[in-house]
């Protein structure tokens, strides 16, 4: 881009919902970097059906979660908010990146061995290519940053590595992209077992608490979260169900653990737990009201999706283009 912040370019699978864990640990903050730097929000619905997808769910959650990253407060006018397969350069570029990636590069990837021994009846040629695609997304946009989760760490090397190889042939085209450490924010666990990340794709759905549940269902999950038999609301490694539960109130409330502990020393889980659920209701009330009136607002979200993809295109063609004439594509005459 031709302004002096820089860019961070960040993917996500259109899975449909977003967990209190994804807002409090990434997405909040997120809202706090949109002045400082270009971000892009690319909803990843050609990466999506490397395993198979319903085609009336996944039309719906992609939106679904458009509308979240804009209820959440990204704006659609300071961020490219958009849909991977609305920017037909992806696939151009991951195309051409497909001839500078070795099958032996892509052997080693965990997330394929993962996924396809998962998915046994479907190991696709996509799934395979999958981080060439991810490359393309974020050489595309000559992105600096990247928010990635640990299982991503891998497909980020492959794309420097990728980017650094084309780089070597054909001169500076790519910037070279680097994992963004943000201000980490609250790291939240699963309520019925709070020794691992709360996560989306948990099949337990009391695990995960979903931006948009209802305020009775946040109140139930909160409700049912493991705790321990002592009683005592207090942090420690010792209680990972209640120093879960305190670093979700104090994230909510941007108290300090101390406060909390003070505010609850004396209560019983049960009064513990009843505070904590208001709190997330309260929380996320704005959000989901926000996400209501988004919803019933179509034309409204057509013209984002429009406008977003036409921003996204622009920035990619520029990229593209330079690409084609380094490999020696004839010029398209316009
Ligand atoms: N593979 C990422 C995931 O499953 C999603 C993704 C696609 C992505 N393209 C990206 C993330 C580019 C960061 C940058 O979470």
């Amino acid at each position: 881009m031709a302004d002096e912040k820089k860019t961070i370019f960040s993917g996500m699978q259109p899975s449909g919902y977003i967990t209190l864990g994804n807002y409090l640990g990434a997405l909040r903050n997120w809202t706090k970097l949109q002045d400082e730097y270009n971000c892009l929000y690319c909803i990843v619905d050609m990466h999506a059906i490397t395993v198979r997808q319903d085609p009336v769910k996944l039309r719906q959650q992609a939106r679904k979660l458009l509308i979240q990253y804009i209820a959440s407060g990204l704006d659609p006018e300071k961020n490219i908010i958009y849909y991977q397969s609305h920017v037909p350069q992806h696939a151009e570029l991951g195309w051409v990146l497909n001839c500078f990636t070795y099958m032996g590069e892509l052997n080693r990837m965990t997330q394929f061995k993962e996924k396809s021994a998962k998915h046994t009846d479907n190991i696709n040629a996509g799934l395979f290519t999958y981080p060439v695609l991810m490359a393309a997304d974020i050489l595309l946009y000559q992105a600096d940053l990247v928010p990635v989760g640990e299982d991503q760490r891998q497909h980020l090397e492959i794309t420097r590595d990728i980017a650094t190889r084309f780089n070597s042939i054909y001169g500076d085209v790519f910037t070279i992209p680097e994992a963004y450490i943000g201000k980490v924010g609250a790291r939240v666990m699963a309520l019925q077992d709070p020794t691992k990340k709360m996560s989306k794709s948990d099949e337990n759905k009391n695990n995960s608490i979903a931006l948009l549940d209802e305020p009775g269902v946040i109140m139930s999950k909160i409700k049912k979260a493991v705790t321990d038999s002592d009683n005592e609301v207090r942090h420690g490694e010792d209680k990972p169900g209640v120093t879960n539960l305190l670093n979700i109130y104090c994230a909510v409330t941007d108290k300090t653990m101390e406060e909390a502990e003070r505010e609850f020393a004396g209560s019983n889980y049960g009064q513990f737990k009843t505070a904590v659920g208001e709190a997330v209701v309260a929380s996320l009330e704005p959000i989901q009201a926000k996400a209501k009136e988004l919803e019933q607002n179509k034309d409204y979200i057509d013209s984002i999706i429009k406008n977003n993809a036409e921003r996204a295109q622009r920035i990619a063609n520029r990229t593209l283009t330079k690409v084609h004439r380094k490999i020696g594509f004839p010029d398209r005459i316009r």
